[in-house]
């Protein structure tokens, strides 16, 4: 579990408990994915099968991924070399068109999009450009860990804005303005949430923005689950608003809307100002991201609109059985309907001990892999994460196994 060393939730009380933080190694060490993939590898060396896992939603990449991938490797002259460290040009065109159509904003690819292995790596670029050590970064609580640790591994604070399940973990804005101080340089958001599934609506999300333009603060969105929220609100960003042009970061991502999480392919769209930084950023870490990755993307952005639509029912049907299940616990779990992306985050009633180690237990005697709510932030506590992005005999199983090892 990574450790969070800022648990107060507004600056006074930040300042009060004096939580400066130095660029921890050992922090660093233990972040989620690191304790998670751990904890998964120990089942997978005892042979035993993994339920509800993140990645194996039995989704798979569009077919015109694989073809345009063997052509290049049968005839384009330039398959094994590098490209250009912003991103082939072509990419970056299909790159700034998604953006439109995800946010009506028209950018220019040259000077604006930033092919990047992920979204991960768009904000570790932005932020690693951004920080100096005691700067600090305001994220979501609970929100995704490795956020936290790109920030500390810059030597900044992330400072800590809290969301409850009573506001159906919508965080509160008065909270938030209260957190924007001298030393704040970024705010790193992302709608639909992970683990929460909440979807920032565009209310709270102008207020937020007018607050770091104001305070010239970056905004950097993570789109992860962008193209996943189930409850038909809308998906407002904060590149929608003219003003905003100069301040927000935008992250996209092709890991969750095409299954491509193993391609490691995305793209930034930044301001003008910093467009060099990041691509130097890129230049003296990776040189550019795969040639061959960037390929897949290009045919997965040129895929029929159909694609994207058909992932989104099942996964809407997936979560569908999921509630049907979970709801059927109610002795168990404590659970509403997510807003967006792919997972449930309810209150676990039956933890027999913590959460933590109950999790750790139901993983090691059943497979079923279920990640503790502090794993996402102090206020997670109480919760656990479970998947639904797993194929529908999977989900049927998962919460069989589940049922049995909490049955009195
Ligand atoms: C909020 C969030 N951002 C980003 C990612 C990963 O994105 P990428 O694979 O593009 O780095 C995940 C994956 O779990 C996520 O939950």
């Amino acid at each position: 579990m990574i450790q969070y060393p800022v648990r107060s939730t507004t600056r006074r009380n930040l300042m009060k408990s004096g939580a400066a933080l130095a660029l921890s190694a050992a922090a660093i060490a233990r972040s989620t994915h690191s304790a998670a993939e751990e904890m998964k590898r120990k089942s997978v060396d005892a042979g035993r099968e993994i339920l509800l896992d993140n990645c194996s939603s039995g989704h798979h990449v569009p077919k015109s991924v694989g073809q345009a991938v063997t052509r290049a490797l049968a005839i384009d002259p330039e398959i094994d070399c590098r490209t250009d460290s912003r991103g082939l040009s072509s990419l970056r065109k299909a790159a700034a068109a998604m953006h439109r159509r995800a946010t009506g904003q028209q950018v220019d690819p040259d000077r604006h999009v930033l092919i990047t292995a992920g979204c991960n790596h768009a904000i570790d670029l932005a932020l690693r450009v951004l920080l100096a050590p005691g700067d600090e970064v305001i994220v979501q609580d609970p929100g995704y860990a490795p956020h936290v640790q790109k920030i500390l591994a810059n030597g900044a604070r992330p400072v800590l804005w809290p969301s409850h399940r009573e506001n159906g973990w919508k965080p509160d804005f008065l909270e938030f303005s209260s957190l924007v101080g001298p030393n704040t340089k970024a705010v790193v958001l992302t709608s639909p949430g992970n683990p929460t599934g909440a979807v920032l609506d565009r209310e709270l999300l102008t207020r937020v923005a007018e607050v770091t333009r104001q305070n010239d603060v970056k905004l950097i969105m993570d789109n992860a689950y962008a193209s996943f929220i189930h409850n038909g609100s809308d998906a407002f960003n904060p590149a929608m608003l003219p003003q905003m042009k100069d301040h927000v970061i935008n992250a996209h991502t092709l890991s969750k809307s095409h299954a491509m999480s193993g391609w490691r392919i995305g793209f930034a769209v930044v301001p003008d100002a910093w467009i060099m930084p990041m691509q130097h950023a890129i230049e003296y870490s990776a040189l550019s991201v795969p040639r061959v990755s960037q390929i897949a993307a290009l045919a997965a952005l040129a895929e029929d609109p159909e694609y994207l639509q058909q992932h989104r029912d099942s996964l809407r049907a997936r979560q569908a059985l999921a509630l049907q299940r979970i709801q059927a616990m109610p002795n168990i779990f404590e659970t509403e309907a997510p807003m967006g992306g792919f997972y449930l985050f309810p209150r676990l009633i039956a933890a027999n001990g913590s959460v933590e180690d109950t999790v750790a237990k139901l993983q090691a005697e059943t497979g079923v892999n279920v990640l503790p709510g502090t794993d996402f932030g102090p206020s997670g506590e109480g919760h656990v994460r479970i998947s639904f992005a797993a194929p529908e005999d999977d989900i049927h199983a998962g919460f069989d196994r589940m049922q049995k090892f909490f049955a009195p």
